[in-house]
């Protein structure tokens, strides 16, 4: 696609993305599926740069699940190592690029070390003004609902809130989610082919349009993104009306 035919394209404000297939890619080379999982973390670079200079304003992407921790101690010990060097270079890429970074998900779970990591990088790139890239990390959307429902009860108890029918709104369950800080997404792309949410953003993607590729995680690029921002443009988003 040309600029001009780029340009009139509506660009979806938040997109998010289920970053699937790393293993497949690296079983078809027949690699080790960490291999997968490293060039998976250029390409994640690559999109943060790409999405920014689109005028996407939120980006949020899932890297590890609440149900990921199920893999082997190998895998997970490798995903863990990758985020540790991936965050340090993340700093350098989202501040050439005016890009502030969040996690979301439980990060309780994490080592120390990865913790403040995550904490410096939210902290160092709170100020910038352009993308929001957000990264699910831990995350589930069920246990995010369940932490939601701890906040909330917690709050009862204190005597900040009323649980009763006219003062809790959606609205208000939506403040103690993981996303308050951002809109719904408007755009989904799962790569990789798989047609499910796999425990993704269950709430805030009620009304998200929803693009799968068979590209795997590894060789989404540009175009990629593109294609599936034109097929947002062909949606009609009715919201349950007519
Ligand atoms: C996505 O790729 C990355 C993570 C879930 C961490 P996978 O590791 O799920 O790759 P496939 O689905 O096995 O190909
Ligand atoms: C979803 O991919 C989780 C992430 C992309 C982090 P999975 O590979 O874990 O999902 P399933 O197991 O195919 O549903
Ligand atoms: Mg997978």
């Amino acid at each position: 696609m040309n600029d001009t035919d780029l340009s009139k394209l509506q660009i979806p404000e938040h997109v998010a993305i289920i970053m699937d297939g790393n293993g497949r890619w690296a079983k078809k080379r027949g690699l080790p599926r960490t291999f997968g999982h490293k060039e998976g973390c250029k390409t994640v670079e690559q999109t943060v740069e790409d999405a920014a200079r689109l005028g996407i304003r939120y980006l949020t992407v899932y890297a590890f699940s609440t149900e990921n921790w199920k893999r082997s101690e190998e895998e997970v010990g490798a995903l863990m190592q990758l985020f540790r060097y991936y965050m340090v270079r993340l700093l350098d890429v989202a501040t050439k690029n005016n890009v502030r970074v969040k996690m979301i998900g439980d990060r309780r779970r994490f080592p120390e070390d990865i913790r403040k990591g995550i904490e410096k990088l939210e902290d160092q790139t709170a100020e910038a003004t352009g993308l929001t890239f957000v990264i699910a990390v831990n995350y589930g959307g069920r246990d995010e609902l369940r932490r939601a429902a701890l906040a909330f009860a917690q709050d009862v108890k204190d005597g900040k809130r009323e649980a009763d029918e006219a003062s809790f709104t959606e609205a208000d369950l939506a403040g103690y989610l993981d996303t308050s800080f951002m809109p719904d997404p408007d755009l989904l792309i799962r790569t990789s082919g798989e047609l499910r949410l796999s425990n993704f953003l269950l709430w805030q993607c009620a009304y998200s349009e929803i693009v799968v590729t068979d590209v795997l995680w590894p060789d989404f690029n540009r175009d990629v993104l593109i294609d599936a921002i034109a097929q947002f443009n062909q949606r009609s988003r009715r919201y349950g009306g007519v």
